[in-house]
């Protein structure tokens, strides 16, 4: 994102102190999302990072794919640009039968992702990509999804990183790129 851009995309992004639960600062991007120009330029530095050299371009990614449900919202469009398809990693019991299952814990309790079996060819290139990297639970578990359905992770990108959840040490192995970041 170039600068003046940038700091207009971070003025369009809300912090909502104790939601989902005491203690936890929600980082709502509902605002950027109703903004043309907002969304129109997060989804354009997205694409370019695809393409950019050392990553491959194109050619080095075959699909994206997002996790629900913010990550939908941003990857889809993504890889529409790149004129590529989208893989939908769901919240577990969205999807029907047969699926492939990642789960993973989170501070209290634990969850799962799926995603649909035979949807992935075997060897793909894929970009992940989600609104938020904050633990870095859930992508590490995309991560490991796309890998589990015989994929490779060409790379993960993401609007926002909360550098002090420390989520990209969860991620070292991978090709790591945020747009923005909050101490
Ligand atoms: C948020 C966000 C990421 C994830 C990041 O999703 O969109 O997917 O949390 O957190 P982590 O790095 O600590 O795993 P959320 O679980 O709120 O789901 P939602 O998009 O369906 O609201």
């Amino acid at each position: 994102l170039l600068p003046e851009r940038a700091t207009r995309v971070r003025n369009l992004i809300v912090d909502v102190p104790d939601f989902p639960s005491p203690g936890i600062l929600f980082k709502d991007i509902t605002p950027l999302l109703a903004d043309a120009q907002g969304l129109a330029d997060v989804i354009e530095a997205f694409t370019r990072l695809a393409l950019a050299d050392g990553r491959g371009g194109t050619g080095g990614i075959d699909v994206v794919a997002g996790m629900e449900a913010r990550g939908f919202l941003l990857g889809t469009p993504v890889a529409h640009a790149l004129g590529l398809g989208f893989l939908p990693l769901r919240k577990a019991g969205k999807l029907p039968p047969p699926t492939e299952r990642v789960s993973y814990d989170l501070e209290y309790g634990s969850a799962a992702i799926e995603l649909r079996s035979g949807t992935l060819t075997p060897g793909a290139r894929v970009l992940i990509i989600d609104d938020v990297l904050a633990t870095g639970g859930t992508a590490a578990a995309a991560a490991q999804l796309v890998e589990q359905c015989g994929g490779v992770v060409a790379g993960l990108a993401f609007l926002l990183e909360l550098e002090t959840l420390h989520g990209r040490d969860r991620l070292a192995r991978y090709n790591v790129d945020t747009l923005l970041r909050v101490g």
